[in-house]
């Protein structure tokens, strides 16, 4: 396994690579890599001759310092995890590599953005869109992989991709849960053990309300569900739950055809901010 921290290194040895005729597949993440992330690698690696991933805990997406200072940065076993899981290339760089300049360019993705994530994170996605495109410019892959748990980033980003022309395959993949359903997130590493032992309760939330929802309840008893439910375990402040239009993301009042209702999630547990969601 190869690893670059600088734009020019990397660049160089893919321009090589693809010389030879080499297909590139590429898993952005911020690193604490944990099961979840392989699985991406694993459908990258699946599907192309190279597969690159990237490691970088981007600052302009980050629109609370503390979230930022408290994020796990574990190159060192990160790069032992993706030797294991056969990984070809990992990229690495210092915010100064990436950023030389600050980035004054700003995406604005609109209704997509003025919801959930974006509501709750003013300007994340903005700095999502610019390390992805930046990203996307460096490694020029062909397919590339993002996991459905950040549904509402697999949604900027393909409207990005749509918006400039960036011609990749943008691949889904599932979320991967811990056995309790907890989907598995670098921001767990945060949980104390006793905040581990009841953070499935957002899974579970989420499960009452999709079998709540295909029983016939109305979006307005579900939500009040979902409120009754974090009331049991005071430790949880509950940020927003939605039920949505997996593809706009905007507020539906009935269940969808099938595969179109996604049930979205965020909640504070201790300080550590957790989200997740089902599509159905
Ligand atoms: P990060 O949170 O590290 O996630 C990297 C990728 O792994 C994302 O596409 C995310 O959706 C996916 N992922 C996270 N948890 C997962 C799980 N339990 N199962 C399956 N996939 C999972 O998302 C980011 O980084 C950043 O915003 C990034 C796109 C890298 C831009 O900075």
């Amino acid at each position: 396994m190869q690893v670059f921290h600088t734009i020019a290194d990397l660049r160089y040895y893919l321009l090589l690579q693809r010389l030879q005729g080499k297909s590139v597949g590429f898993v952005p993440t911020m690193g604490a890599l944990h099961v979840g992330h392989l699985s991406l690698i694993e459908a990258s690696r699946l599907a192309n001759d190279l597969t690159v991933c990237s490691i970088f805990v981007n600052p302009i997406q980050f629109n609370n310092p503390d979230d930022l200072a408290r994020y796990p940065r574990t190159l060192e076993a990160d790069c032992v995890m993706l030797d294991i899981a056969r990984c070809d290339v990992v990229f690495a760089p210092s915010a100064e590599e990436m950023y030389a300049e600050k980035p004054v360019l700003k995406f604005d993705f609109g209704d997509l953005e003025r919801v959930m994530e974006g509501k709750f994170r003013p300007g994340h996605f903005n700095g999502v869109g610019i390390v992805v495109a930046k990203l996307f410019n460096i490694v020029q892959p062909e397919r590339t992989y993002f996991g459905q748990k950040d549904l509402q980033q697999v949604a900027v980003i393909r409207r990005m991709m749509i918006d400039l022309g960036f011609q990749m395959e943008h691949n889904v993949c599932a979320t991967l849960r811990e056995a309790d359903g907890l989907a598995m997130s670098s921001r767990n590493r945060n949980l104390t053990p006793d905040e581990r032992q009841i953070a499935s309760h957002i899974y579970k939330g989420l499960c009452n309300a999709k079998e709540a929802l295909v029983s016939g309840k109305t979006t307005a008893e579900v939500q009040e569900g979902m409120t009754a439910h974090f009331a049991e375990q005071p430790a949880f402040r509950l940020e927003y739950f939605e039920i949505v239009h997996a593809h706009t993301l905007q507020t539906v009042e009935a269940i969808q055809p099938i595969g179109e209702t996604a049930l979205c999630i965020a909640a504070y547990l201790g300080k550590v901010r957790l989200i997740d969601n089902v599509i159905f």
